[in-house]
């Protein structure tokens, strides 16, 4: 599979089958995460994975989707603003560094033939409470992971993303208003 394939295949999945994940593949979805580059190689960021059921309740607590109750797994990917890098002119850059971990993650849990789904929309305070998270910790993304129990087609980008036109700039940027 090239990576343009692997890339296509992920999509966010958000209907799991009723099958625990092995804690091998979990290990491995967080070592893709791991290796991640990050600014200055700072490496901001922690992951905590969610297995058990109590705490997996807990934790669908944080998310008003139905949905959730499928996973069986749910990675919370925090950020640490203590740790991360910050520009000249003040810009943090723990957002952008955890971003790349995740999305290590979610191509990795696709070559496992897992699927993932980025979620940003909680209760963050709730989060930070379950899990008794420091100052300075901050929970970015819940990525639940798991077998996929629904599918979508592999050409849905052709429909789903801006037209290469829209977005790719040569040489300067040239804004066009595109139709859709
Ligand atoms: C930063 C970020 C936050 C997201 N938050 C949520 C979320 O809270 N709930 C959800 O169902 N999907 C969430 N998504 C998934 C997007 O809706 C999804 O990636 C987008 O519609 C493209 O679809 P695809 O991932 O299937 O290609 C999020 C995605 C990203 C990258």
């Amino acid at each position: 599979m090239t990576f343009l394939e692997l890339a296509k295949r992920r999509y966010s999945s958000r209907n799991y089958q009723d099958k625990p994940v092995e804690k091998e593949l979990l290990l491995q979805v967080m070592e893709a995460g791991r290796i991640a580059p990050s600014a200055k190689n700072k490496q901001p960021w922690h992951f905590v994975a969610i297995t058990e059921h109590d705490a997996l309740a807990r934790i669908r607590d944080c998310y008003d989707e139905p949905w959730l109750e499928s996973a069986k797994a749910i990675i919370v990917v925090c950020g640490d603003h203590r740790d991360a890098w910050r520009r000249a002119d003040g810009k943090i850059h723990t957002n952008m560094d955890v971003a790349i971990a995740v999305d290590h993650m979610t191509l990795a849990a696709t070559d496992l033939g897992l699927a993932t789904c980025w979620i940003c929309k909680f209760d963050v305070m709730k989060c930070v409470k379950m899990l008794d998270l420091p100052d300075g910790v901050e929970p970015m993304v819940l990525l639940p992971i798991g077998y996929a129990a629904d599918e979508v087609d592999p050409n849905r980008h052709e429909q789903l993303r801006k037209p290469i036109k829209e977005v790719v700039h040569w040489e300067k940027f040239f804004y066009k208003p595109f139709k859709r």
